[in-house]
């Protein structure tokens, strides 16, 4: 925007009614919201104190920062893109163009890692997540679990920069250990039996989905959205090989589309998973598969 377009804003409570009318009245009402989202990050204050402040000046670089960031918004780029943070389990995750944003279907992913490890007292479990991006399963993990060691696997070299990145923001360096592999293709003979748990959010639309994604959403990577023409293509083979690395009374976790379960749970039939238990989401879509190596005891 150049200085002559931009629009004359003084106030908190300005710039929320001009950020408002950018994005409310093309689009649908739940992104008015991000007008607060983003002018709550520049603020770095919480979201209910937003209206303590409606009244308050903003300084000259705060107003240049937000007319920039609403431009991107407007031009359709997700605002964890333009922030360059995502919250995740309670943490702000570093996030940029490389890796998927972590959707909140995935933090119950990870409570029922949590939860199983919890259930089954291993005190210093080993876990192997297959498609890490950000890193979020991981480096929560390793957060919420301080004696546990994550192998935390990507095929993108820039996801798995960014998933370092996080791991040193949350201090989880020494806990996760980051590779560079095509699913389990790096994972030489002395992992074989090794793990509790292998966990995997994957990519999982079928390619005809992904081509009606609505544009912001296609803005992530490709690579972590498109699972082929029935969706299940990384599924599989995740499903097929996952045995050889877990231990003998290790979990396979995995969420999936609403409308995958009958298959996935097909697959890890084939495969002799035991004790196979699938899992809705908050909207009671089912989001989650399980699959134990033992069977009822
Ligand atoms: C849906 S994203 C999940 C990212 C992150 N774990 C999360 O839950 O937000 C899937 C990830 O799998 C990675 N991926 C895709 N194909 C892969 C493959 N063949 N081997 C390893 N990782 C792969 C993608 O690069 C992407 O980071």
């Amino acid at each position: 925007m150049s200085p002559t377009e931009a629009p004359v804003v003084e106030t908190v409570g300005e710039a929320l009614v001009w950020g408002e009318n950018q994005l409310g009245l093309p689009h649908h009402s739940s992104y008015v919201n991000e007008a607060h989202e983003i002018l709550c990050w520049i603020l770095k204050i919480k979201p209910t104190d937003l209206f303590l402040r409606i009244q308050n000046r903003l300084t000259a670089r705060d107003k240049i920062r937000f007319f920039d960031m609403m431009n991107r918004r407007v031009r359709q780029e997700p605002v964890a893109y333009i922030t360059g943070e995502k919250n995740f389990f309670g943490r702000d995750f570093i996030v940029d163009p490389s890796v998927l944003i972590p959707r909140p279907e995935t933090e119950l992913l990870v409570d029922q890692a949590l939860t199983h490890v919890r259930k089954r007292g291993i005190e210093a479990p080993r876990v192997l997540e297959i498609g890490t991006g950000s890193g979020c399963i991981a480096v929560t993990l390793a957060h919420e679990m301080p004696r546990a060691h994550i192998v935390a696997i990507d095929i993108s070299e820039e996801a798995l920069r960014v998933a370092s990145r996080n791991a040193a923001r949350f201090k989880t360096e020494s806990n996760v250990t980051f590779l560079h592999s095509d699913l389990y293709g790096k994972l030489g003979p002395e992992w074989e039996g090794d793990f509790d748990m292998i966990i995997s959010n994957p990519p999982y639309v079928s390619t005809e989905v992904y081509h009606t994604l609505e544009a912001e959403v296609r803005r992530e990577p490709r690579l972590a959205l498109d699972g082929g023409p029935d969706g299940l293509g990384l599924i599989r083979p995740l499903v097929q090989h996952a045995k050889r690395y877990l231990s003998p009374s290790g979990i396979l976790l995995l969420e999936m589309g609403y409308d995958q379960a009958l298959s996935v749970r097909r697959i890890l039939e084939e495969n002799h998973f035991f004790q196979i238990e699938i899992i809705k989401d908050y909207a009671q879509h089912d989001r989650i598969a399980k699959g134990e190596m033992n069977g009822p005891v």
